[in-house]
């Protein structure tokens, strides 16, 4: 038994993410020299039911995105109430922290002060117990590396609305463990520079999340290019390597239809957007499709799930924000198969573990994912192995803030052993 690490002093201040917009830091130091810190990420392409960030709303600092207020309530409200506490006793802290804010939505204290405390109180307790965070949170669960699923091409909100669909990403199936996996991602990426240079598009520069952010005609187009880059790669489309999409169609539904007007300039019903996916997956190896329905189109959801939910894996992002009361609606009405778990959309860790949890149990696959907005912080990295998710959504292999999460997963493989890996599951198995 470990002695119990008393939480001494805890300190926020602000710091900036991968877009240059300020973001909350958190240290926690403990009685003993126990520390941890964590960095709080942000989206862009955020769902209406997320967990509420607060921004200081003052446009001659930082144009209104600064983050003192959540830095001061973190500093002068909850620090005081944690002081004296045992680190270790994360569903207490987070509940007070819940207490203490006080709103569903955690918008009167911010969740983005509390998730920094909340996840630098983790990183302390396990610094306490002298064990990589990955071991202490995987408790008695079986820790397992995660198959990476990677941004390629990126349109929507995360690349100037290229395109009308958010991000074409990398499953590399075939790998038979995640160094594998992140080496032929590497191959595919390199691959695709060259194609898109070859079809006399931008192949250098990139998104928000480090995917390409080429100017192509149509949604369509970029599937085809990730098709062909697999091949130049060397590798089998389907066998070796297939494809996976975030549609974000949250992001370009209005008036009960999905405009697609970056591209194609139609508009569709939802029926006419799940048929298109059917016939895209039918078309070309796509596993796994996100958000193919808007956030509140539960009706929309559940053809799309009719349509396609026996073959591909159905995430459900701005659909169920790692919210409980949503996944349950989502599992009790049978809509997708598949969560979306991002720590900053509900806003603590506990809270993000029973999701996980939940999803488990309900035969759902989750999977860990960042935001669009990131930092050096690695935290997700190791919930993804600790929780044995078996998925993890980074970003693409550009880009350090996307780096620091697959090199952490490097490092903890060289811990557990290439066997340790989720390999991927066809939807039904
Ligand atoms: P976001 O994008 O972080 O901008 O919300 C990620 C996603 O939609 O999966
Ligand atoms: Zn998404």
């Amino acid at each position: 038994m470990t002695a119990t690490a008393r939480i001494e002093r805890i300190h926020a201040r602000q710091v900036l993410d991968s877009r240059g917009h300020p973001t909350v830091e958190v240290e926690v130091h403990c009685q003993g020299g126990a520390f941890g810190r964590a960095i709080v990420p942000s989206g862009a392409s955020t769902g209406k039911h997320e967990a509420r960030e607060l921004r200081d709303g003052e446009a001659e600092h930082f144009g209104g995105k600064g983050v003192l207020r959540a830095v001061s309530h973190v500093n002068t409200v909850l620090a005081p109430a944690l002081l004296g506490r045992d680190v270790s006793a994360q569903r207490a802290i987070d509940r007070t922290l819940c207490e203490l804010d006080g709103t569903p939505d955690k918008s009167r204290l911010g969740a983005n002060a509390i998730l920094g405390i909340s996840l630098a109180c983790a990183h302390a307790a396990a610094d306490a117990q002298g064990v990589p965070l990955w071991r202490y949170l995987a408790d008695d669960r079986q820790p397992l590396l995660p198959l990476p699923m990677v941004n390629l091409i990126s349109g929507g909100l995360h690349a100037g609305g290229n395109l009308d669909f958010q991000d074409f990403l990398l499953l590399p199936i075939g790998a038979r463990s995640y160094s594998e996996a992140l080496e032929m991602t590497v191959r595919v990426y390199r691959a695709l520079a060259a194609t898109l240079a070859r079809h006399g598009f931008e192949g250098v520069l990139v998104g928000d999340e480090g995917g390409f952010g080429p100017k192509l005609q149509h949604n369509e187009q970029a599937v085809q290019l990730a098709v062909e880059a697999i091949e130049k790669a060397g590798l089998r489309p389907g066998h070796d390597a297939a494809l996976a999409l975030d549609v974000a169609s949250t992001h370009f539904y209005r008036n009960g239809s999905y405009h697609l007007h970056s591209t194609v300039g139609v508009s569709l019903t939802a029926k006419e957007l799940a048929d298109t996916l059917l016939h895209w997956v039918t078309k070309y190896p796509i596993l796994s499709i996100e958000d193919g329905m808007a956030e509140d189109d539960w009706e929309g959801w559940v053809k799309l799930t009719s349509v396609l939910g026996k073959k591909v894996q159905l995430i459900g992002d701005d659909l169920f924000v790692t919210n409980p009361e949503r996944v349950k609606r989502g599992i009790a009405e049978g809509v997708a198969n598949g969560v979306l778990i991002k720590l900053n959309q509900i806003g603590t860790l506990t809270e993000t573990l029973d999701v996980i949890h939940l999803a488990q149990q309900a035969g759902y696959r989750p999977v860990i994912s960042a935001r669009s907005g990131e930092t050096e912080d690695a935290t997700i990295a190791d919930l993804a192995v600790a929780t044995g998710a078996g998925q993890i959504k980074i970003g693409s292999v550009a880009r350090s803030e996307r780096l620091a999460k697959y090199n952490q997963l490097l490092r903890i493989e060289e811990e557990l052993g290439k066997e340790a890996f989720a390999a991927w599951r066809p939807v039904g198995s």
